[in-house]
């Protein structure tokens, strides 16, 4: 008989603009959202166990990902650590060891990488978090859940992206719900990623999402949305291109 996996529910959070944008083409840090969309991330983040991040996002964003002391303190009177395990995905591992995240210690450092990370990162990174390196070209995000879940007690995460992360996981089946803020701007385009990215390929099936909750604030809509297992392909010939 198969054996079941065991991994973490999955909480994703993104913002984007009206027309489906979640940074502009040359991916660099844009602020269109409120002092509440960050409080809503910031939110999520520290519900989470770990919070989990591309290369991308954290290099061109350079976050630290922390929480703000008062949900320190909260997290601390539930009785967990003050700010989730903070979790890195890359495949080809060139992190660069000054990045913000790595000056903080709020709480432990896991990548996930490959073997193909040069053995100079290797020994920066090895001195600041825990390195998981497997012998395949790509990450294998369903194993890297697993061994969250398994080795490090990790039961929820909140994956902060950004798309290609996202689309990745979203076609494995791996995210189990969706935080998505609507924010009053549009960016046009065609080389702004999407919440899925900038691939013109479709998805293998069209994800259905069940609309949860919606909450309106000033200009922004705060949707969330549990992303059905059940998947239709029908849709796919119909629409889109
Ligand atoms: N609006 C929002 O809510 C929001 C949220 C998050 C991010 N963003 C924006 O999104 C932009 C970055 O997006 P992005 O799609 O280029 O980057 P991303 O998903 O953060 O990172 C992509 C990188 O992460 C690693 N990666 C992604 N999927 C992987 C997988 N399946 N296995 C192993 N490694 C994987 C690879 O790193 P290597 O290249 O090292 O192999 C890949 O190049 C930034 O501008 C950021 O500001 C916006």
């Amino acid at each position: 008989m198969k054996r079941k996996r065991q991994r973490p529910f999955v909480i994703a959070t993104f913002a984007m603009t009206v027309d489906g944008k979640v940074t502009t083409k040359n991916l660099s840090p844009v602020d269109f959202t409120s002092r509440e969309d960050k409080l809503h991330l910031f939110r999520q983040r520290a519900l989470a166990d770990a919070v989990l991040i591309g290369h991308t996002s954290l290099k061109r964003d350079n976050v630290r990902l922390g929480l703000p002391a008062d949900m320190q303190e909260t997290r601390v009177k539930r009785g967990q650590s003050r700010c989730p395990l903070r979790v890195i995905v890359s495949n080809e591992g060139r992190i660069d060891h000054r990045l913000k995240v790595f000056q903080s210690d709020v709480s432990p450092i896991i990548i996930f990488s490959t073997k193909q990370m040069p053995g100079k990162y290797e020994r920066a990174l090895e001195k600041k978090a825990t390195l998981h390196l497997n012998s395949s070209k790509h990450v294998d995000l369903a194993g890297m859940l697993e061994t969250l879940r398994k080795k490090h007690g990790v039961r929820t995460v909140a994956c902060e992206g950004g798309p290609t992360l996202f689309r990745s996981l979203l076609e494995q089946g791996l995210i189990d719900r969706l935080n998505l803020t609507i924010a009053p701007y549009m960016f046009g385009g065609t080389k702004a990623p999407t919440l899925t990215g900038l691939s013109k390929k479709f998805l293998p099936a069209s994800v259905l999402c069940a609309l949860i909750d919606v909450r309106v604030v000033g200009e922004e809509c705060f949707l969330t949305y549990r992303i059905k297992g059940k998947r239709s392909k029908r849709l796919r010939g119909s629409k889109g291109g």
